[in-house]
C-alpha cells in the first residue's frame, strides 16, 4: 500500500522559519522508527501502488493517513528531496487553486508568498487547468521545487500521519506535534507529559462535604462548609481549588454564637463557666447575693445557639423586715439604706 519515508517537524509555523537541524534529527532518529502506518510519530508515506490523479491521491493520504504533505520550510523539502525515491511521475503535495488562490488544503490556508517554492518559470498553467501541485523529487533541475499540473494526471501520494491522536494529551491539553512525537500543552489544572496529572490543592480538615470529579482535593473540587448548632460560620461556605492548586480562599472557622455580656448585679456575684469564649454558647452563668440581700430571679442562666441567654438577669434585693409603727405618742426615727425597713436600717 504505502511506504514510510521519516519524520517531520511541527506544522505548527506554516511557511515560517528553516530549520536544517530538525532535518539531521530525523534523518537519523526516524529511519529507525519509521514503520509503515505508525502511530505516535510524525512520518511520511507514499503510495507505492499505483498512481493517482490529484483527488484520489488525497484521498488515499486521508484513508490511511492524516493528508497529503504540506511543506513548511525549505529544510523539508531539502529533506524529502533526500529520501525519497525518484518518481517518474513525480508526487503530489497538498496544495491546490481554490478561487484562483493557491491555498493549503490541510488547513484551507492561503500560499504565502515566502513560502513558494515553485520551480522556474512556474507556475505556467501550460495547458490550462494546472490546478494542483507536484514536488519533483530528485529531477535534474529544480529538484524539490514545485510545479502546476492538470489535477487529473496520476502521480505518486505523498501523505504524512501526525502523531497526535484523539487520546493523546489524555485530552487535557492542545497535542503539539514535535519531531518524531508530540509534547501537550496541558490545560490549566493539569500537568505531566500526557496531561494525566491534576493539580492538587492541600487537604482540608476536618473534612468538610465535598464533591471530587477530578480527584481527591484536587483542581475543581469543591467543598461546603457547615457549623454544629451553636456555632457560625467566619468565612465563606464553599470553597474551590483553582488551577493555581490554591483554594478559593481560607478554610472557614466556626465560632460560638456570643451572648450579650453579663454584669455582676449589685450587691451580688457573677459565676460563669466558659466553654467557647466568654460569654457564648453553652456559657452558664450562677449569681450570688452579698450577706443580707436574696436573688429575685433564677439562679444559673445558660446562653443558648441563638445567642440568648434563657431567662433574665436577676438582681440582688436587700432583706425585709417587717415594718414598725411608731410608738403612741411617740415618734420613729429610721435610717433606711437599702429600702424601707430591710438589712441595715435601723
Ligand atoms: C511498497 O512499500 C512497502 C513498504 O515499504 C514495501 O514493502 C514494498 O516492497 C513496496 N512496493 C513496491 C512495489 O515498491
Ligand atoms: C511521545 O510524547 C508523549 C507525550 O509527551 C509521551 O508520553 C510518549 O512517551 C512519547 N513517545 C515516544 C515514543 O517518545
Ligand atoms: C471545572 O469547573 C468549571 C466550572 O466551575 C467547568 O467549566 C470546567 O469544565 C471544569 N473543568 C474540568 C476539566 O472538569
Ligand atoms: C497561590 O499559590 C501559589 C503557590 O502555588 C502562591 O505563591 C500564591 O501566593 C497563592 N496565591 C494565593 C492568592 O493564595
Ligand atoms: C464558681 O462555680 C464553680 C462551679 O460552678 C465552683 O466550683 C466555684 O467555686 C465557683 N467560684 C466562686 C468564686 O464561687
Ligand atoms: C453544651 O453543654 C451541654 C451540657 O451543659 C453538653 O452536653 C454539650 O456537649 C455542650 N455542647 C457543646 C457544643 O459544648
Ligand atoms: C433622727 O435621727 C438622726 C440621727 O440618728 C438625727 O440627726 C435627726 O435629727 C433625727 N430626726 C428627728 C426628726 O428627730
Amino acid at each position: 500500500m504505502g511506504s514510510t519515508v521519516g519524520l517531520r517537524s511541527s506544522p505548527r509555523a506554516w511557511g515560517c522559519g528553516w530549520n536544517v537541524a530538525r532535518l539531521l534529527c530525523f534523518a537519523t532518529i526516524c529511519w529507525v522508527l519509521g514503520t509503515q502506518m505508525e502511530v505516535g510519530a510524525w512520518t511520511y508515506h507514499y503510495g507505492n501502488k499505483s498512481d493517482y490523479s490529484w483527488e484520489l491521491a488525497r484521498n488515499f493520504c486521508r484513508s490511511f493517513y492524516t493528508d497529503l504533505v504540506a511543506i513548511q520550510n525549505q529544510g523539508e523539502i531539502v529533506y524529502l528531496n533526500n529520501v525519497l525515491p525518484r518518481h517518474r511521475t513525480y508526487y503530489w503535495i497538498g496544495i491546490r487553486k481554490i478561487n484562483n488562490v493557491w491555498t493549503w488544503v490541510g488547513t484551507n490556508k492561503a500560499l504565502t508568498k515566502e513560502a513558494e517554492n515553485w520551480a522556474n518559470r512556474e507556475p505556467n498553467n501550460k495547458g490550462k487547468n494546472q490546478d494542483c501541485v507536484e514536488i519533483y523529487i530528485k529531477r535534474d533541475h529544480d529538484a524539490g521545487r514545485w510545479n502546476d499540473e492538470n489535477c487529473q494526471k496520476k502521480k505518486r501520494a505523498l501523505c504524512y500521519q501526525a502523531s497526535c491522536q484523539r487520546s493523546s494529551c489524555s485530552q487535557r491539553g492542545e497535542c503539539v506535534e514535535t519531531i518524531g512525537n508530540y509534547s501537550c500543552d496541558c490545560y490549566p489544572g493539569f500537568y505531566g507529559p500526557e496531561c494525566e496529572h491534576v493539580v492538587r490543592c492541600k487537604n482540608l480538615d476536618p473534612r468538610p462535604d465535598c464533591s471530587h470529579p477530578l480527584g481527591e482535593f484536587s483542581y475543581n473540587s469543591t467543598c461546603k462548609f457547615q457549623c454544629q448548632e451553636g456555632f457560625e460560620l467566619q468565612g465563606l461556605d464553599t470553597l474551590q481549588c483553582l488551577a493555581s492548586g490554591n483554594w478559593t480562599a481560607a478554610a472557614p472557622e466556626c465560632a460560638a454564637v456570643k451572648c450579650p455580656v453579663l454584669d455582676s448585679p449589685g450587691r451580688g456575684r457573677l459565676n460563669c463557666t466558659h466553654w467557647h469564649g466568654d460569654f457564648t454558647y453553652n456559657s452558664t452563668c450562677a449569681f450570688s447575693c452579698e450577706t443580707g440581700f436574696v436573688r429575685n430571679g433564677l439562679e444559673t442562666l445558660e446562653c443558648t445557639a441563638l445567642g440568648q441567654w434563657k431567662g433574665r438577669p436577676p438582681r440582688c434585693e436587700a432583706v425585709k423586715c417587717p415594718v414598725l409603727a411608731a410608738l403612741e405618742r411617740g415618734r420613729l426615727n429610721c435610717t433606711h439604706w437599702h429600702g424601707d425597713f430591710t438589712y441595715n436600717s435601723t
